[in-house]
């Protein structure tokens, strides 16, 4: 059950929903844990959390999607606890929106997050996490792999993730890194709250079996993730793992 002992773990989005489930359980496995959020106050909460469990986490406001903002970041953590061994790149965002009335600051801010971030910290994080070898995990989307409706920013955020998560798979390989991805389907976590186009036709939704059933809890993807970063899974590199009640089979 402790699996991570004496590992440091980096989760961006670690405010959130899965990056708090994904916190608690790291840090019940051992794990030390940076949870980095664009909300200051949502990464406090996790952090504090995980201390009133008995873990040890680093509470730390990061903007993914800025360079500058990242590198404070990392060295921050790095002054504090030195390389760390793990990554999981859950931050993200979702707008709903006709692609012909989508406005093009609202994509390159959701590709800005979604995508940008996610290359921006592994750029930052991996010649660290390669000193020991360690394990980064994408949390993609079922939309990386299918298209969803009024949904073309994340979708295409999301599978240029997958696609991120396997070029650097390969780059990393003699490097001890290995770097995987998950693909939820529906969470029960806010991101179910962003509201979909008044004037879209909710009837689409229905070729989207999970849309309105089959939700899962964050824990159930964490559990994935934790999976995924721990030796158990030290063969596994490059891939992308639909979580998803079966929706993308
Ligand atoms: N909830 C779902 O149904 C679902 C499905 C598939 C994939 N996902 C993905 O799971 C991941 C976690 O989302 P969640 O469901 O926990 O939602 P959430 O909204 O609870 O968490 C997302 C977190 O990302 C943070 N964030 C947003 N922009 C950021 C930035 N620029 N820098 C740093 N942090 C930022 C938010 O503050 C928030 O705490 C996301 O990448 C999301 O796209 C969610």
């Amino acid at each position: 059950m402790q699996a991570f002992v004496g590992r440091s773990a980096v989760i961006t989005g670690g405010g959130g929903g899965v990056g708090q489930a994904l916190a608690l359980k790291l840090a019940s496995a051992g794990a030390q844990v940076a949870v980095l959020d664009l909300s200051a106050e949502a990464a406090q909460s996790t952090a504090a959390a995980v201390s009133a469990a008995g873990g040890r986490a680093l509470a730390l406001a990061c903007d993914v999607s800025d360079p500058e903002s990242v590198a404070e970041t990392t060295e921050a953590i790095v002054g504090e606890w030195g390389s760390p061994h793990l990554l999981c790149n859950a931050a993200g965002m979702q707008v709903y929106g006709r692609t012909e009335d989508f406005p093009v600051e609202t994509w390159l801010k959701i590709i800005g997050v979604n995508l940008t971030g996610a290359f921006l910290v592994c750029r930052s994080l991996l010649p660290h996490l390669a000193k020991e070898g360690g394990a980064v995990v994408n949390v993609a989307s079922l939309a990386g792999l299918v298209g969803l409706p009024y949904d073309a920013a994340y979708c295409a955020s999301k599978g240029g993730l997958i696609q991120l998560t396997r070029s650097l798979a390969k780059e990393f390989s003699d490097r001890k890194v290995r770097v995987n991805a998950v693909a939820p389907g529906g969470v029960n976590t806010a991101m179910l709250d962003i509201p979909f186009p008044e004037d879209g036709d909710p009837g689409v939704l229905k070729t989207i079996p999970s849309a309105v059933n089959g939700l899962c809890e964050p824990e159930t993807i964490a559990n994935v993730i934790s999976f995924l970063l721990s030796d158990e899974a030290a063969h596994i590199t490059g891939t992308v793992l639909p979580v998803d009640g079966g929706l993308s089979a």
